[in-house]
């Protein structure tokens, strides 16, 4: 089944109920994998090629043009939100921060942590920078903007679902909240939902990096 036969408006609006069911879409469009575990409570894991993800070209924090090509050989956890998020954005990249920091270090320093801005506009590489350093957020973590088509683009290639709303300078963006965990090769590992814990998400990681090193 192809994800792309899902018009876009029928992916959910709302963060809460929107993440249930994205998840419930990507548990039921996912090939299943043969013999793999069950999932547990927010997290789906995948197993065989996913139609998630794949070639981006996008801006970096420090206003570097930067492709896929420049991650490979490093797991991404990547997360796409926008910087003026008052609650879903923040709270997540906490999540990731506290998570990674329950790695060892030598295993920390093996995931890049990323965070695509779905607001382009208000998100130059300059308020990427001011927003990706906040202590809260994962070590390393690095933003990405880009113009709208670059933003668009990456969206559609992750399947995210993002629609502004609001009039004037404070206008908010609606958004899928979820995180991506992408393996060395850039494809997909696993996906977490809103709402899963740090710590879960530390053993999903840890689990993850001690069987791609084999
Ligand atoms: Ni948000």
């Amino acid at each position: 089944m192809d994800l792309r036969k899902i018009p876009v408006w029928a992916w959910p609006l709302a963060a809460g109920a929107a993440t249930l069911l994205a998840a419930l879409a990507l548990m039921i469009l996912l090939e299943p994998g043969r013999g793999a575990e069950p999932p547990r409570a927010g997290q789906v894991q995948v197993s065989g090629r996913a139609d998630i993800g794949g070639p981006f070209e996008l801006v970096r924090h420090d206003g570097v043009t930067v492709t896929e090509a420049d991650f490979r050989g490093r797991p991404m956890l990547i997360y796409f939100g926008f910087t003026h998020c008052p609650d879903i954005c923040p709270m997540s990249l906490v999540i990731m921060g506290d998570a990674m920091a329950r790695l060892e270090p030598a295993a920390r320093a093996r995931i890049q942590p990323v965070l695509i801005t779905l607001d382009p506009e208000r998100d130059t590489p300059e308020q990427m920078a001011l927003y990706v350093a906040s202590p809260a957020f994962p070590e390393g973590l690095v933003g990405l903007t880009g113009t709208e088509e670059q933003v668009a683009a990456a969206a559609r290639a992750w399947r995210v679902y993002f629609s502004r709303a609001g009039e004037g300078d404070d206008y908010l963006v609606d958004h899928t909240s979820i995180i991506y965990l992408m393996d060395s090769d850039g494809e997909l590992a696993s996906v977490f939902t809103h709402g899963t814990t740090p710590e879960a998400l530390a053993e999903a990681l840890q689990r993850f990096l001690e069987e791609e090193r084999v």
